[in-house]
């Protein structure tokens, strides 16, 4: 019986087919999946990645709020095309602390992984007020109520406590410290330095130009943020995993 014969004596045989097919689908599941269980972690450290500030993560909250993920992605693919207009594909442990994910599946804006220093303040900020403003042919809706909203620092303590529930490395420090950070970052004269030693690399501006801390200060300061914790200039993928 050539080989081809016993395999139709397979396929002409429901039962057997479906015994075998289970047998087959049992073995490749286990090779893919057991070995998880003994990996303590399936993501790479990578240097520069620190949870995001008490602003940011407020900014983070209010795009989540506004749907901005369905219009725009958070993952480069590492695609040629892709690598070329948004810079380094975006690695794993940039989304580590980002609960949920904002990778998206639609881009009818662009990626925004890396938008972050891409554009002034006051781009963002005529680009929310009125994107048609600077990009005649966007069709993005306006957003100019951001900056008309003031937002206050009381619940931002329980915001961290919540990310530190799911996993975010989060400090009793940070989290004392949350509502003075959050000012802080907004505010260029304000004393920033323990906000900078906690969040390295932090952006501390008074990003809508405005009094008070508006949803567009919080907003602009996320989107400032996207894509510059890791520097990659210096990082090389780590070859032995
Ligand atoms: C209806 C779809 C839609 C929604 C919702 C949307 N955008 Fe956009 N966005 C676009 C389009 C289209 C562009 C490209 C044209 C432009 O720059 O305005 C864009 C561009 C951008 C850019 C410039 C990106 C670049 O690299 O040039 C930023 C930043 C941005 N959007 C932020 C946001 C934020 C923040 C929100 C939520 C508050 C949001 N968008 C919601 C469609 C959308």
């Amino acid at each position: 019986m050539s080989i081809l014969s016993k395999h139709k004596f397979i396929e002409t045989n429901a039962t057997l087919l479906l015994v075998l097919s289970f047998l087959v689908v049992t073995i490749g599941g286990l090779v893919q999946i057991v070995p998880l269980f003994y990996l303590e972690n399936t993501i790479e450290k990578v240097e520069g990645m620190r949870p995001y500030s008490p602003l940011e993560l407020a900014g983070r909250d209010i795009y989540v709020r506004e749907g901005c993920y369905v219009c725009h992605s958070q993952m480069i693919r590492p695609m040629r095309d892709e690598v070329e207009r948004y810079g380094h594909y975006s690695l794993a442990a940039e989304s580590m602390y980002d609960h949920p994910f904002q990778w998206g599946s639609k881009r009818t804006g662009p990626d925004l992984a890396r938008v972050g220093g891409r554009y002034s303040d006051d781009w963002h900020l005529d680009h929310l007020r009125d994107p048609q403003s600077v990009v005649p042919e966007s069709i993005m809706p306006k957003y100019g109520f951001l900056e008309r909203k003031l937002i206050e620092a009381d619940h931002i303590a329980d915001l961290l406590r919540t990310h530190r529930l799911v996993g975010v490395p989060y400090t009793d420090e940070m989290i004392d410290a949350a509502a003075e950070d959050f000012e802080a970052q907004a505010d260029p004269d304000s004393d920033y330095d323990a906000l900078l030693e906690r969040y390295p690399g932090a952006q501390v501006r008074n990003f809508d130009g405005q009094a008070g801390i508006s949803e567009a200060d919080a907003v602009i300061a996320y989107l400032q943020m996207l894509g510059t914790l890791v520097d990659f200039s210096t990082f090389t993928p780590d070859a032995s995993r």
